[in-house]
């Protein structure tokens, strides 16, 4: 079962979102396609952090042993890209703000709610970061919580800032 929300949620979105930034909103100027190529590369990149969630509740939830120590293995080792994934992801992004703060945030207003969306996607991104920094240092019940339910707002926060029509 959690299999099947788990694939759908990940081809979702990457499908719909090459989809919509290749073929619904094709610019001409090369600095803001490459504001458009940053946020796919940094999307797909913090989408393979969130996708922590998911193996971990399968890991807790299955009853096949097998599934569960190949699982637990593979995430031991996958963890280990955990927080190179999340910088790089942060470093791609805020480039993609930072394109996006100077070439279409004077064309629409810095006040668009295409911008404001984007605000909170990066207040959540940079909540998240210290969660998981925190997490990191010593996990405890609220810690655990904390970086889980900050990533997830996270998630809501950038989808919904990418289909924010401008
Ligand atoms: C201060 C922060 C941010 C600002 C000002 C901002 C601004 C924008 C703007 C203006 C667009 C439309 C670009 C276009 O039509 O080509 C856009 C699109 C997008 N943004 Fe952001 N953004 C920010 C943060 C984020 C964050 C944290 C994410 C998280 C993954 C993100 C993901 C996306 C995606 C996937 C798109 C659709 C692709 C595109 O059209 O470029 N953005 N953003
Ligand atoms: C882009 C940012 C990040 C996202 C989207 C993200 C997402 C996640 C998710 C969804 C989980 C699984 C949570 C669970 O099931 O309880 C997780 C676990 C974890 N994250 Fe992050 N994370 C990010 C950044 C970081 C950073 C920067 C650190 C550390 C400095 C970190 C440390 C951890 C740790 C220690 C775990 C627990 C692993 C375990 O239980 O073995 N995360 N993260």
């Amino acid at each position: 079962m959690y299999h099947r929300i788990w694939t759908f949620v990940n081809v979702f979105l990457i499908v719909i979102s090459i989809v919509y930034i290749w073929i619904f909103r094709s610019h001409d100027s090369s600095l803001i396609v490459t504001g458009q190529l940053l946020a796919q590369v940094g999307l797909i990149l913090l989408l393979i952090n969130i996708n922590m969630y998911f193996i971990f509740l399968v890991i807790r939830k299955t009853s096949v042993r097998k599934v569960k120590i190949r699982l637990a293995k593979f995430s031991r080792h996958f963890m280990k890209w955990h927080i190179p994934i999340a910088i790089w992801g942060t470093v791609v992004i805020a480039g993609h703000a930072l394109i996006n703060l100077t070439q279409i945030g004077p064309v629409i207003g810095f006040a668009h709610f295409k911008l404001l969306t984007g605000y909170l996607s990066i207040g959540m991104l940079c909540l998240t970061l210290f969660a998981g920094w925190l997490r990191h240092k010593k996990a405890s019940g609220f810690r655990r919580k904390f970086h889980l339910t900050a990533a997830m707002i996270f998630l809501c926060a950038f989808v919904i800032h990418m289909f924010v029509l401008i």
